[in-house]
């Protein structure tokens, strides 16, 4: 969506095709379904100005297209691998609907071999190899930024066997400006798994780091200023948290680590990123029932906790992956009730956790309301800014657990807060 809505942007005519009719209706009416800034504003002007349509039918768009773009999902399959049934069914569409020489970008991301697949595929399906080209060009963008990510790509990776094929899928981008990086298809697929994995081990590194943190006087958030200014490693993907979620990095670390030993070349490097990263959100609730808990069988029974942020990170309603799933699901196991709010997930949020032990809130405070502990689980930019003092005369106890370090521990405990962040031993309330 995003990419088709900045191709059309650019002045190109684009055809969205998807097989959800509901989607595709909402989209022609003008309404976004998934929350994205500054997205609604370019479906819009587009389709007004009729560059943008959105249709179910494949063939249509296929045969008025000079180059398809396929973008369909790839999630885990039963193996541990990537399911690639959505993009065996694209393509099977496409092949049916060719109609002279197309170019077929895989945007999916997908395993090292796809490329090759998806060349199969249309090749069964009755196309001849000089009527069409397969073109790997991996997405980077990230939700919440999609807009400006596409806009301003870091870089733009394009594989392909056919030197014309990716020239002119380069094309397509140059108005960008962006460095383009013109590879072969293996390649191209491999940068996307090797760049989400590296990001995954990256934030691994630094909660591991977090956790000697907290037996130590060190505080991770000077820490990272320090080792971040290095040019060699730089301060992104530096934030020590609750873990990676969302629908890419946990997926795309195993798809590597399944296809590295299907391929016979071992990462047990990602074995250990994912297992630390599995550990955070138990860790975490460790300290709180170490805070909060009895000895009871139900240790936080009777005891209200309030959720603040549910989806997997800011300035987007995904819950796929959100680590505010597994977090509520402990905390109720535990016997807590909770009260949790989202600016915008909350809709999305309910019909993945459920009302069970679990009230919805309109805002912060009310979530807070009654409250033992606040849990912050998602960094949005609306939490930073608390009045903490109407926070706090909402609970019962004023501990805030900080699973973002989106507070500073001077910021809470000056407003009377017991502090709990990740990386740094808990801070007792100024008097
Ligand atoms: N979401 C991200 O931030 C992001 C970032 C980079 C890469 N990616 C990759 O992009 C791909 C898509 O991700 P997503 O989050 O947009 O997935 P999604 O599941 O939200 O959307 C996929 C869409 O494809 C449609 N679809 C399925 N089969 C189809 C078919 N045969 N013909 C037409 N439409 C079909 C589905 O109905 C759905 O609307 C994945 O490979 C993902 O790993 C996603």
């Amino acid at each position: 969506m995003v990419t088709g809505a900045i191709f059309a942007d650019l002045g190109n005519d684009v055809i969205g095709v998807d097989i959800d009719r509901s989607r595709v209706d909402s989209l022609n009416a003008g309404d976004c379904p998934i929350h994205e800034p500054r997205l609604p504003e370019l479906l819009k002007r587009n389709l007004k100005e009729g560059r943008l349509t959105f249709a179910t039918s494949i063939p249509e768009a296929v045969s008025t297209s000079e180059i398809i773009f396929i973008c369909v999902g790839t999630p885990p399959a039963e193996d541990g691998g990537t399911d690639l049934s959505q993009v065996e069914t694209a393509a099977t569409g496409i092949a049916h609907a060719v109609n002279g020489y197309k170019i077929i970008v895989n945007k999916s991301t997908v395993p090292v071999g796809t490329g090759d697949f998806v060349r199969d595929v249309i090749e069964k399906n009755g196309v001849a190899a000089k009527d069409f080209d397969v073109v790997c060009n991996p997405e980077f963008l990230r939700e919440g930024q999609a807009v400006r990510d596409t806009l301003q790509p870091d870089r733009i990776v394009i594989g392909s066997s056919s030197e014309t094929a990716a020239k002119t899928v380069e094309l397509l981008y140059q108005a960008l400006g962006a460095p383009c990086i013109i590879t072969d298809t293996q390649s191209a697929e491999l940068i996307k798994y090797a760049s989400n994995a590296f990001l995954a081990t990256k934030i691994t590194f630094i909660n591991a780091v977090a956790n000697l943190c907290e037996q130590t006087q060190a505080d991770i958030r000077e820490v990272v200023k320090g080792v971040g200014a290095d040019s060699r490693i730089g301060p992104a993907f530096l934030g020590a948290g609750l873990g990676y979620g969302g629908s890419c990095f946990p997926k795309d670390v195993d798809a590597l680590l399944h296809a590295s030993r299907r391929l016979g070349a071992e990462m047990p490097i990602l074995e250990a990123v994912r297992a630390e990263n599995d550990s955070r959100v138990p860790r975490f609730i460790q300290r709180i029932i170490g805070r909060l808990g009895t000895k009871n069988r139900l240790p936080l029974e009777g005891t209200t906790i309030g959720v603040l942020g549910l989806s997997f990170k800011p300035d987007t309603d995904d819950m796929r992956e959100a680590k505010s799933i597994e977090i509520c699901h402990a905390l109720r196991e535990t016997g807590a009730r909770l009260r949790a709010y989202d600016p915008i997930a909350t809709t999305n949020a309910r019909r993945i956790i459920g009302d069970d032990g679990i009230e919805y809130c309109q805002n912060p405070y009310e979530a807070a309301k009654g409250a033992s502990g606040i849990v912050i689980v998602t960094e949005w930019r609306e939490f930073i800014q608390l009045n903490l003092n109407r926070l706090k005369s909402e609970m019962v106890e004023p501990i805030i657990f900080d699973g973002r370090n989106v507070y500073s521990s001077e910021q809470v405990t000056d407003a009377g807060f017991e502090y709990f962040s990740i990386g740094k031993i808990p801070s007792k309330p100024k008097p």
